[in-house]
């Protein structure tokens, strides 16, 4: 696998590739890679060679009292797992590579980017939509890969793609848990033992709607109230937010009728994790996926 840590040579290997007609997939992740990113490389790989993974712990989509100083950042072993999985080329660049001095433009995706991760997370999207579009800039994807776990994110980026008429295909892959039901995240490895084990309310409050919604249950306060319920009993938990929402907008929905997500943010001691549920009309049932 080639490591490439300069935009200039990182455009020439994409001109070659495109020039040569062959399909380039880009993975890009901030690193600490787990099994959630791994699948997103192996559906890449299935679909595009060659295949490229970035890793940039990209600076402008932290919030000055956020994590970026503590982020986790083992090289060797990503890189010996992005080898593992044959990826072709990891763009590794370094901070002044992507933001040279004088840098001044941001991309800013209206309306998507003020709510829930948003609000939470003032400038976050701002930074995450600048940096992925100099990534499609740079590495020409005909196919980048994101995971559902970003549900927002992965929304922003499609309105981006479509508004900005980017010449990109976004392709979606589902969340990956742990056997315990806890969706991996690089910031899982914050946890204490005792705090891991109450990081499973995440995904045990939307079981708790998913059973409401088998059930009947269309309203979404009543769903939001099943979930409050699950979140409040864990001493560990606090709230950020716990919200049935629009699978478009993002705009809370008052009862589901097309597709919607579950979203929730939620402190488990100092660390902040997401999760959600899709739930999707499927002949006169809802279907759930989590
Ligand atoms: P990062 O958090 O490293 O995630 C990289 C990609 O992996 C994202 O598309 C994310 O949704 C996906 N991912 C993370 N955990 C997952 C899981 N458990 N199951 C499935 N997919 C998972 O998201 C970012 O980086 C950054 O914002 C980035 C898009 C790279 C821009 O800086």
């Amino acid at each position: 696998m080639d490591t490439i840590r300069t935009v200039a040579w990182m455009r020439e290997k994409a001109r070659e590739a495109r020039q040569e007609q062959r399909l380039i997939g880009l993975v890009p992740t901030m690193g600490a890679l787990h099994a959630g990113h791994l699948a997103l490389v192996e559906r890449a790989k299935k679909e595009c060679a060659p295949v490229y993974a970035s890793i940039f712990l990209n600076p402008k989509q932290f919030g000055p009292h956020e994590d970026l100083s503590r982020y986790p950042r083992p090289l060797e072993a990503d890189v010996e797992k992005l080898n593992a999985a044959k990826v072709d080329g990891l763009f590794l660049p370094d901070a002044a590579e992507i933001y040279p001095p004088g840098f001044s433009t941001y991309v800013n995706v209206g309306g998507l980017s003020d709510r829930l991760e948003g609000k939470s997370r003032p400038g976050h999207f701002r930074g995450v939509a600048t940096v992925v579009l100099k990534l499609f800039e740079i590495v020409q994807p005909h196919y980048a890969y994101f995971g559902r776990k970003d549900a927002q994110q992965v929304r922003i980026i499609e309105r981006m793609t479509r508004d900005l008429n980017l010449n990109v295909e976004l392709a979606v892959c589902p969340i990956v848990r742990d056997a315990d039901g806890l969706a991996l995240s690089s910031r899982n490895t914050y946890l204490n033992p005792e705090e891991r084990k109450a990081a499973t309310v995440l995904h045990r409050a939307l079981q708790a709607a998913a059973a409401q919604i088998s059930t009947g249950v269309r309203d979404s306060m009543e769903l939001q109230r099943a979930m409050h319920r699950i979140l409040e009993s864990e001493p560990q938990a606090r709230i950020d937010y716990a919200e049935i929402v629009d699978a478009e907008t993002f705009e809370p929905v008052i009862r589901i009728a097309k597709r919607c997500y579950a979203l929730l943010a939620v402190y488990i001691g100092k660390t902040r994790l997401i999760d959600n549920m899709l739930i999707e009309p499927e002949d006169d049932e809802l279907r759930v996926s989590l």
